[in-house]
């Protein structure tokens, strides 16, 4: 069978590990890279001891004879960079946030209908296999209806990081609540279904006030289409390992993390009946260790190859990061505005 051959922007830190699971792939074929930072590329290369075209313009690695682009650089060039994508007709796969702006996501949704290419956003959390057990069980129906379903982001990114130069930057990077808390706030729509409106407050209260424009901490209460009630917080540097947390409570059970309560098993009159619970391995509770269990990148690139081959949809297409991406614009909207903001009315 013939390889996919992928070309890769921007190697920096998630884009190594987008390289490297390319190069695990035995039906892709890691066809070139772009990078303005030339000799990032060629420690990339030197490392992973693999040779392939490198380019500074990511416009000429697009001209070249690939099949689909990997895009991972900073949040503001998405955009251009999946439209340009689109005219030349390769296919995407996106890092989150899909764009910082309402308006170039349509952008984003528009070109890429019209160009018939295939597309997946970065939104890896779906495939970790807690959440696939949970999603599951829900759709089983063993956790009844669901009423409430909870998602955190907190994380402690230390400030001697270099990726500070542009994370905190409303310019570069958008909102931290978007780039942080785009992953909880697609997690409870795949569990949830549709977002219909969304209340929220945001604020800077931690030290790294410099670094960072928009917010460090933002809380969103959701109510979904068929009534069920989100809430998503995130917090970017409190004193906490990172923390990604997961409740979802329905008429028949209830989730937290991986501990799972079913209605047959509470002996609330019985002493330690807290304790009465199918607890889920702990490694698949995200701990954001690289290359550990809950981290799915690389199920998460293996897909992308399978979409880019033919052999399956994308699990989380340019309609649905569109979906997720509005559903955070309308959060960040009722934060300024101090109003409940109707998702679809953006
Ligand atoms: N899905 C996830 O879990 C996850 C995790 C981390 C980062 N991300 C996303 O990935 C993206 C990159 O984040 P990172 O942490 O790897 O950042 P990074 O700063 O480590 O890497 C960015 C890379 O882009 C390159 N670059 C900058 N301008 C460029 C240009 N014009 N053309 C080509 N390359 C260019 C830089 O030289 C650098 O190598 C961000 O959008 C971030 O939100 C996603």
């Amino acid at each position: 069978m013939k390889k996919a051959k992928i070309g890769l922007i921007g190697i920096g830190w998630i884009g190594s590990e987008h390289g490297r699971n390319i190069l695990k792939n035995s039906k892709a074929d890691l066809y070139c890279i772009a990078d303005s930072n030339e000799a990032g590329v060629q420690a990339f290369l030197k490392n992973e001891n693999h040779s392939c075209k490198v380019y500074k313009d990511y416009k000429e690695l697009l001209k070249s004879d690939i099949d689909a682009v990997v895009i991972a650089s900073p949040n503001a060039m998405h955009a251009k960079m999946t439209i340009d994508a689109a005219k030349y007709n390769k296919h995407v796969y996106c890092e989150k946030p899909m764009a910082i702006t309402l308006k170039d996501c349509k952008r984003i949704r528009e070109e890429v209908d019209k160009a018939g290419i295939k597309y997946l956003i970065g939104y890896h959390r779906r495939l970790n296999p807690l959440y696939r057990y949970v999603k599951n069980i829900l759709t089983e129906g063993k956790l009844g209806k669901p009423f409430i379903v909870e998602s955190e982001y907190n994380h402690y990114v230390p400030g001697n990081l270099a990726i500070w130069s542009w994370l905190g930057k409303k310019d570069i990077a958008g909102s931290l609540f978007h780039g942080g808390s785009g992953h909880n706030v697609d997690l409870i729509r795949d569990m949830c279904g549709e977002i219909k409106e969304v209340s929220c407050f945001k604020d800077i209260f931690l030290p790294r006030k410099e670094q960072v424009e928009t917010e460090d901490t933002a809380v969103a209460m959701y109510r979904f289409e068929n009534g069920v009630i989100g809430k998503v917080q995130c917090c970017v540097g409190p004193i906490l390992p990172f923390n990604f947390g997961f409740r979802l409570f329905g008429t028949k059970g209830t989730v937290q993390n991986n501990k799972i309560w079913y209605e047959d098993i509470p002996r609330f009159d019985q002493a330690g009946h807290e304790n009465d619970y199918v607890k889920l391995p702990d490694s698949w509770v995200p701990d954001n260790v690289q290359g550990g269990l809950s981290e799915t990148w690389k199920e998460h690139m293996d897909h992308f190859i399978d979409v880019v081959t033919g052999s399956v949809p994308s699990m989380n297409d340019v309609h649905s990061a569109y979906n997720t991406s509005a559903a955070v614009f309308a959060a960040l909207k009722s934060a300024e505005t101090g109003k409940v903001v109707q998702v679809g009315g953006l």
